[in-house]
């Protein structure tokens, strides 16, 4: 069984220290495949990063040789070959970015849908406990922010790293003691830059939330809206907008004032070290120890030491998120799939076994809380038709849910034709089960595909008699493009009516051996309510089945009735049997039924 807790994926992990390897090693995989791909930016990278350091080399040379000697000519072939050297760095630096892009946008395809592959296989437990908004967001963010951290901040980095190297080396050649005063220099800058950077992080992961906070409501305030309008709640959402939006901007304006002095304190290091170069250089320069190129050179490489130092608080602002998405994204791999035997394992059919049996079941949702359903006991023979029935909440879905494998059961055994459920795979036990679950669920596509479930292999002619079948073919037909009329999101351009003919259909060409129905339980016109009818009665023919009745025509069409209370069967039988008990059935079907004219 799986522990209650190794479902909840953590929404803000903020404590990622010391798992950055281990992140780093999971996330390799997705990477290493384009090794060469990698290898050959790596070295683009080296190359235009190195030739970038020779810019101002060339410069001091004019300076220094060409502009003393008072060469023309040498002027025009060192400027020329400054413009060249730049073109080269250019034209390297393109190959090797759209190397990285291709590598980025390929490993971050492959892990979206790694990872939505995961998702989709889950058990239906991850998303009791999981938003639907939140997968969304570790599906399609989660995974950009890694594609970030490869394509620009690895590639920042590295540069920033190889530059400040290679400008070290050539400085100290040029001129050690020159190059000693700025070294002096940079250390408490780092070690400033570093404090303010602890001080905003902190900031930024508020921002970040509040963001999310914002994102989730404007997205549940839209899908709301008609609630939202009718009770005129708009003064309450838009205060509560307010709110979100104010508490936002409160941190906004604390994180933009701590970085304007981030980068005022880099502006300020910038001067300090062109003041003390001019300085102490000047002083050498006059006396004829150093040149007015070296001067040059070294101001042109100040200037550099510092930028990267500006953007570095943003890099690290895309590697802390990246870090973080990355820990969630392998949380969720980390959420094993419930393991199941391989599909090709054939159900010993023992005919003389019931089709269905519950054994001594006992289940909860959540292991803290009660039982959903306690010591629930039956079987169901191959052919026959029973209905559950009980009060709202009594665990009428919770029982066909675990029919279907949805969830386990802590206790107890269900089978199939004597093959325990939990020894049969998932896509063969579903295979022989059609099931029509109480909120009808359309797809935004064709009429067509949505009764086939966008199965390619069912061709139009079954789909087409099952309709038939269920007397619908006339309305789909008489639909503005027939078959093919899309549906619109979940299929608001139909009929509650049609769209329960629709899935009853849909159920149909799939011509399963058990029928689980969680009957519809919205009150529709006396003529629709015939048409159902009409078309339960061609759905259940020869078939095991299970339904959730509503309707006092549909227990009244079952061969027996299993009454739950509380998560227990209480009673079982016939209408005609549990009406003459006069126990709890004949309460509900007082309260519940009786206003129904069959
Ligand atoms: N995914 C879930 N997570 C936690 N508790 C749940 C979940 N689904 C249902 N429950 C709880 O389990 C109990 C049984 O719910 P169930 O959906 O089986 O009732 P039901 O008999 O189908 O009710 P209805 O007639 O209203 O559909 C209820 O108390 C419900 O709150
Ligand atoms: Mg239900």
């Amino acid at each position: 069984m799986f522990g209650e807790d190794t479902f909840f994926i953590e929404e803000e992990q903020t404590e990622i220290k010391g798992q950055t390897r281990t992140l780093l090693r999971k996330l390799m995989p997705y990477f290493t495949k384009f090794r060469s791909k990698i290898i050959t930016a790596a070295l683009l990278l080296l190359i235009s990063t190195v030739l970038g350091l020779f810019g101002p080399i060339l410069l001091k040379h004019a300076i220094d040789v060409d502009i003393k000697m008072g060469s023309i000519h040498g002027l025009i072939r060192t400027s020329l070959l400054y413009l060249s050297l730049q073109l080269v760095v250019y034209l390297i630096g393109y190959y090797q970015r759209i190397a990285l892009a291709y590598v980025g946008e390929r490993a971050a395809a492959l892990l979206k849908q790694n990872l939505y592959n995961h998702i989709i296989n889950l058990p239906m437990r991850f998303f009791d406990k999981n938003p639907v908004g939140r997968l969304l967001t570790r599906v399609d963010s989660d995974t950009e922010a890694i594609k970030n951290l490869f394509q620009t901040t690895a590639v920042v980095i590295t540069q920033d790293l190889v530059l400040l190297v290679g400008m070290s080396v050539v400085m100290s050649i040029i001129n050690y003691k020159l190059f000693l005063i700025i070294l002096v220099l940079l250390p408490p800058f780092i070690y400033a830059f570093w404090w303010f950077q602890n001080r905003v992080r902190p900031v930024y992961l508020q921002i970040r939330r509040k963001m999310a906070e914002i994102n989730n409501f404007v997205n549940e305030s839209a899908q709301n809206l008609p609630v939202i309008q009718a009770f005129n709640r708009e003064d309450y959402s838009y205060q509560k907008m307010e709110r979100l939006s104010n508490e936002k901007y409160a941190q906004e304006y604390v994180g933009m004032k701590m970085w304007y002095r981030i980068w005022y304190l880099v502006d300020f290091g910038e001067v300090l070290g062109l003041v003390l170069v001019l300085g102490f250089g000047g002083i050498w320069a006059l006396k004829g120890f150093v040149t007015i190129g070296t001067l040059f050179l070294f101001a042109s490489y100040i200037t550099r030491v510092f930028m990267p130092l500006r953007g570095l608080s943003d890099q690290l602002n895309i590697m802390q998120r990246a870090f973080a998405s990355a820990q969630r994204i392998f949380n969720i791999f980390d959420t094993e799939t419930e393991p199941q035997p391989v599909s090709d394992a054939k159900l010993i059919s023992e005919i003389e076994q019931p089709k269905v049996s519950f054994q001594d079941v006992y289940f909860s949702y959540d292991k803290s809380k009660d039982w959903v359903l306690k010591d629930i006991n039956f079987t169901i023979k191959s052919g026959e038709k029973i209905a559950l029935v009980g009060m709202t909440g009594s665990g009428k879905t919770s029982i066909i849910s675990l029919l279907l494998k949805f969830y386990l059961p802590q206790q107890g055994i269900i089978s199939l034709e004597g093959n325990d459920l939990t020894k049969i795979n998932n896509q063969v036990l579903r295979s022989r089960i059609g099931f029509v679950p109480q909120d009808i669920i359309l797809f935004p596509g064709s009429v067509f595909d949505n009764l086939r479930l966008f199965d390619l292999n069912v061709p139009l002619g079954q789909v087409k008699q099952a309709a038939e079948q269920i007397g619908i073919l006339k309305t789909i037909e008489n639909f503005p493009s027939g078959f093919d009329t899309d549906l619109i999101t979940r299929g608001v351009n139909l009929s509650v009516g049609e769209r329960q003919l629709l899935s009853f259909a849909r159920a149909l060409v799939r011509n399963p051996e058990i029928l689980i129905l969680d009957e519809a339980t919205s009150s529709i016109d006396p003529h629709t309510e015939h048409l159902i009818q009409e078309g339960l009665i061609k759905l259940l023919k020869d078939r095991t089945a299970i339904i959730i009745a509503h309707r006092l025509a549909t227990i009244q069409m079952v061969d027996r009735i299993i009454v739950i209370h509380k998560g227990a069967i209480v009673e079982q039988g016939t209408h005609s049997e549990l009406l003459k008990h006069r126990g709890h059935y004949y309460r509900l079907y007082r309260l519940q039924y009786l206003k129904q004219k069959p």
